[in-house]
């Protein structure tokens, strides 16, 4: 066999069009700073970070040798009952990162795996201070939380949870903060904290006594890069406050500097009572989630437990995995030995003229952003996310990988990109939404 054209039949892609990604493969063979090659050996400029994962650029020989170091003095140990030196390491080095409290870290696998522990945490935190009555959440409208029981009972966009409600559990959704007269803004809308009302009517109709947790993206990110309005973000806060509802922020994407400070609720000066991460947590090398959860929840928690049991019966056998606490300390040393969180910001105002430049293409009907990530809204195709899909494969043969969502792309390099690259990945983008006839 073609060892360039290896037999595609048994690997069923996620979140993929299978049929035609077999006729019109996008593969990466190979990756270096912010490129990826195909196997044939074409060069794609990486302008979305993979997939918002690898802040740092692709190919750091700092990670892939504390790896190897790890895998040889110790590849794995059980965390239940059992640990290792490195994940105490790594939850300190990331409690220094994270808002004051904020400082027990719960570690998973995957962002989809973080939000599920942090439902269950939010749930035996309640139960331990005696209301267990609360067993609601609240999203949002276009809100993902990944595709786990908890992050599809929690999502709110509806492809995500359409097929699959038997399985789901008691969500309320408020509206998504996006308006039209916020199309084209730069930065923090001025118009849309009322949204938050609607928590406080949800509250109100059904009883926010009954309500465990408030779940949102600070920066709503896989619809496409959603900012959130001046005000919102501290309105949520404050009415969580009134009903001792617990508020998580899911900083999957927009933790490690992605808004510029290290997470977006330090951006946003607004103190979440949970916090999860993954993606950059390892520059995206080997798969890892934290959920940061304040002090007192879990001594709560702690608190309550009786005799010889664990607290909280919850975990999973690659929690803390000790090659992950190894890549994730090596990722935390490259962000604070390159400033990389300060190199971000500064780069957000080069990024965002790149993404406003784009303004009066045809394709282009709305343009967002927020420090180093932005949504390029397309002018729709025939069916929702037909415009999508084409212009991601027209990007990649342009030489230009960005995510793709619905009809919306994500642009977000890593914050390593340098200016010509930036330069380069904005030519090809004027390209392909330059055109007129698809
Ligand atoms: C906000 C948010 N939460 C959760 C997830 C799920 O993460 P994972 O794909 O690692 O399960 C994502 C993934 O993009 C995300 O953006």
């Amino acid at each position: 066999m073609n060892a360039l054209a290896p037999n595609m039949d048994h690997h069923w892609l996620p979140f993929t069009n299978n049929r035609l990604f077999k006729q019109e493969p996008q593969v990466f063979a190979r990756a270096q700073g912010v490129r990826y090659w195909t196997p044939e050996g074409r060069e794609i400029l990486d302008g979305s970070s993979g997939l918002f994962c690898c802040a740092a650029g692709h190919g750091r020989p700092e990670i892939a040798d504390v790896v190897h170091r790890q895998l040889m003095t110790l590849d794995y140990t059980p965390h239940f009952q059992r640990a290792a030196p490195v994940s105490f390491e790594f939850a300190q080095r990331l409690a220094a990162l994270l808002p004051p409290g904020l400082d027990r870290l719960f570690f998973g696998n995957s962002g989809s795996e973080a939000v599920d522990s942090a439902v269950k945490i939010c749930l035996a935190y309640h139960r331990a201070r005696g209301q267990g009555q609360r067993s609601r959440f609240v999203s949002r409208n276009w809100a993902y939380h990944g595709v786990n029981i908890g992050g599809t009972s929690l999502a709110g966009m509806v492809n995500n949870r359409r097929d699959y409600s038997g399985v789901t559990f008691d969500t309320l959704h408020m509206r998504h903060t996006w308006s039209e007269e916020q199309r084209y803004t730069r930065g923090q809308p001025e118009s849309g904290a009322d949204k938050a009302d609607d928590l406080e009517d949800l509250c109100r109709l059904h009883g926010g006594e009954t309500i465990a947790a408030v779940f949102i993206e600070p920066v709503a990110g896989s619809i496409g890069t959603i900012v959130p309005p001046k005000g919102y973000l501290e309105k949520l806060r404050a009415t969580c406050d009134k009903y001792g509802i617990l508020l998580v922020f899911d900083e999957v994407i927009t933790g490690f500097g992605r808004t510029g400070a290290a997470f977006a609720a330090q951006e946003f000066k607004v103190t979440p009572d949970l916090i999860t991460m993954a993606k950059a947590l390892t520059n995206g090398a080997i798969p890892m989630s934290a959920v940061a959860v304040h002090r007192d929840i879990q001594a709560a928690v702690i608190d309550a437990a009786k005799g010889d049991r664990p607290e909280l019966f919850h975990g999973y056998t690659y929690s803390a995995h000790p090659v992950a606490c190894a890549a994730g300390l090596a990722a935390l040393d490259i962000y604070r030995d390159e400033g990389l969180f300060a190199r971000g910001q500064a780069m957000s105002p080069k990024l965002l003229d790149l993404v406003f430049g784009l303004r009066n293409l045809p394709q282009v009907t709305d343009l967002r952003g927020y420090g180093m990530i932005a949504g390029i809204q397309l002018k729709p195709g025939a069916n929702p996310g037909e415009k999508g899909s084409l212009v991601q494969r027209l990007l990649f043969d342009a030489g230009l990988h960005v995510k793709a969502t619905g009809d919306a792309l994500i642009f977000a390099p890593a914050f390593v990109v340098e200016e010509d690259e930036l330069a380069r990945m904005g030519e090809v983008l004027q390209k392909v939404l330059g055109r007129g006839d698809i």
